[in-house]
């Protein structure tokens, strides 16, 4: 809540701003707790029903009073819609349909991918951030920055990795997403993977490997070792890394993360 002794436009605007508020989104403010609880409350007795089949599409929402899709549901026809997808444009092209994750809502663009969908590597951050909504592409900020030098340390780049996201739409303010948006949106990555294939999968910081490789240790015991992923057709070599947003406030790291990257190397030599 607001402290109420700030009255200066200047102080308000400076309050919004240190608590992750960047973006003006509606004239007053809305309790997005409170619709989603209203939004569950009706399933109630639907529980007693037999099952209805999950609706391919919905209608999109044509004004900001439509219910929110309450989020097992939104969970289910996220998988629903994911595993149609027999191409990683038509997972792109579907994922753009999608209005399951709120996240969609404050956004301003989708953040599918970059670099080459054939390459041997794939790599996997959390969110999008401020520059990458902007852009509509990943690792485009400070942390791409670094992330492609990590990658040209072995002499890899955006046409020899592939680089997308756990949740392709960025969390106002740059918040972690919550698990409800990750488990959401996490049908599509996983098809994302399975389509685009790679040998390797590395997964940028402990949220990342949380979601994908099931390890819950914290990332500087888990991170560089390999372990198996399964893309639901084969199974891959993954591995955890620090995410280079970390890096950047904790340099001191960065020796580990060119070990893992040492390790990526020489595993795509062998
Ligand atoms: N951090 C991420 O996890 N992903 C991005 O795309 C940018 C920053």
């Amino acid at each position: 809540m607001m402290p109420a002794q700030l009255s200066n436009p200047y102080d308000i605007l400076a309050f919004h701003a240190e608590i992750g508020v960047d973006a003006a989104l509606e004239e007053t403010p809305q309790n997005r707790f409170a619709e989603a609880e209203a939004a569950i409350a009706p399933m109630a007795p639907i529980a007693v029903k037999p099952p209805s089949p999950v609706p391919m599409s919905r209608p999109p929402a044509a004004t900001s009073s439509a219910a929110p899709v309450p989020p097992d549901a939104a969970a289910l026809e996220a998988r629903e819609m994911a595993s149609k997808a027999k191409t990683l444009e038509a997972l792109h092209e579907i994922l753009k349909t999608f209005d399951g994750c709120a996240l969609k809502k404050t956004a301003k663009n989708l953040v599918f991918a970059d670099g080459n969908p054939k390459a041997r590597v794939m790599l996997v951050g959390e969110a999008p951030g401020a520059d990458e909504d902007r852009e509509g592409l990943p690792f485009v900020g400070r942390s791409g920055k670094l992330l492609d030098l990590m990658l040209g340390a072995i002499g890899l780049d955006r046409t020899s990795a592939y680089i997308a996201n756990i949740v392709p739409w960025r969390p106002p303010g740059n918040r972690t997403p919550t698990p409800q948006e990750t488990s959401i949106c996490l049908p599509f990555i996983k098809r994302q993977i399975e389509l685009a294939n790679p040998d390797f999968l590395i997964c940028l910081g402990k949220p990342s490997m949380q979601t994908l490789l099931g390890v819950n240790d914290g990332i500087k015991a888990a991170r560089g070792k390999w372990r198996d992923y399964d893309t639901g057709t084969r199974t891959i070599k993954a591995m955890a890394t620090f995410h280079p947003a970390y890096l950047l406030r904790s340099p001191n790291e960065k020796k580990f993360a060119w070990r893992d990257m040492l390790a990526l190397k020489k595993a795509l030599a062998s």
